[in-house]
């Protein structure tokens, strides 16, 4: 085949694309149009090219540079084509249509945390036994932390290497400047007593700080519920059906709850908690009858009243819920984990 004749069936292919995609209506027209000019196996292009390889060895430089620009003009035909119909996607239209019934991909929604769903749970079991929540700073002076709570000066409790001090322990500063990262939710008993006339019955929930190495019972911060109830006639034995209340409504109806002397300095007598779950004791905080020096350094006359107070580990709480056994797994925020609960 010479060039020209080669020639001449491009430039008749061009003006042909240029009428028939000008014509366009709808998205079948132009699909119709891409397979008779385009098709890979019987397009009118790939016609063109079988014949190219007919031209004379030294024309077909200029009969191959010819085809390129007939080619990507009907490329761009097909485009613009599609465009003027509102923006048919051209590479789409080559396949197979989508099939509408297959189910769609559910977009991943995000939830809560495994610690603030037990938050929220135990403010629910405790609102139903009459707490109200309070909440009390992280950052802490020596007063609520220490001296109200009946913590002497040189108690263990007190040490810097159990504590997180913001600033060097200086014995001028007022006992009630910003100390330090609380390391017990007792300090909000304070200071709900220090602005709330009895009866009083609340509980408190959240961060505390100690300077523990992580491993798989201990990290630096955690959670506690503290509760407080103070009034006239209140005893160990209402303690006692509190808390065997709440472990009923958290862990189920087999729960057992078990006190072992203790010693805290805010309470007296003091106990550990322990609830009989799954076939083992385990010990999830402390309790007692609130001593009697902290109600006086509140103002609360301890010949009128007295008080329980607990302090339970939300973590605890948490693991044994779920089934967690390594704590820094909660505070890794890796989502896989995280997904499951
Ligand atoms: N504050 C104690 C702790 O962090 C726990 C505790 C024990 C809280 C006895 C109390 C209590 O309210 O009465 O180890």
């Amino acid at each position: 085949m010479s060039l020209q004749v080669f020639l001449e069936t491009l430039d008749s292919l061009e003006r042909q694309a240029k009428e028939q995609f000008a014509g366009v209506v709808d998205a079948n027209d132009l699909e119709r149009l891409r397979v008779e000019f385009l098709g890979a196996k019987n397009g009118l292009l790939k016609a063109a090219q079988k014949q190219l390889g007919a031209v004379p060895v030294a024309d077909k430089p200029a009969a191959g540079k010819r085809f390129n620009e007939v080619r990507e003009a009907i490329e761009s035909l097909l485009e613009e084509t599609s465009n003027r119909l509102g923006g048919l996607p051209v590479a789409k239209l080559t396949g197979p249509l989508p099939d509408c019934t297959l189910p769609g991909l559910p977009p991943h929604l995000g939830h809560l945390h495994p610690i603030t769903q037990t938050i929220e749970l135990l403010k629910e079991i405790m609102g139903r036994l009459g707490f109200t929540v309070t909440e009390g700073p992280e950052v802490e002076d020596i007063w609520h932390n220490f001296v109200a709570l009946n913590i002497p000066d040189d108690h263990v409790a007190r040490d810097p290497a159990d504590n997180f001090y913001l600033q060097p322990i200086d014995k001028k500063k007022s006992d009630e400047a910003p100390a330090l990262l609380r390391s017990q939710t007792s300090t909000v008993q304070i200071r709900v007593m220090e602005t709330t006339k009895p009866p009083i019955r609340i509980i408190s929930l959240g961060r505390v700080y100690r300077p523990d190495e992580a491993d798989a019972t201990h990290y630096p911060m955690f959670h506690q519920m503290e509760g407080l109830w103070v009034d006239q006639h209140v005893t160990m034995a209402q303690l006692k059906s509190v808390l065997r209340m709440f472990a009923t409504s958290y862990l189920g109806g087999d729960v057992q709850i078990r006190f072992r002397p203790s010693f805290f300095p805010f309470t007296e007598p003091s106990v550990e908690v322990d609830f009989f779950w799954n076939g083992h004791w385990m010990e999830f905080g402390g309790a007692g009858m609130v001593d009697p020096n902290v109600l006086t350094s509140v103002g609360i006359d301890p010949d009128r009243y007295s008080g329980f107070a607990f302090g339970l580990g939300v973590e605890r709480l948490c693991m044994r819920r779920f089934g967690i056994t390594d704590i820094r797994d909660l505070y890794r925020n890796d989502v896989r984990f995280l997904r499951q609960f």
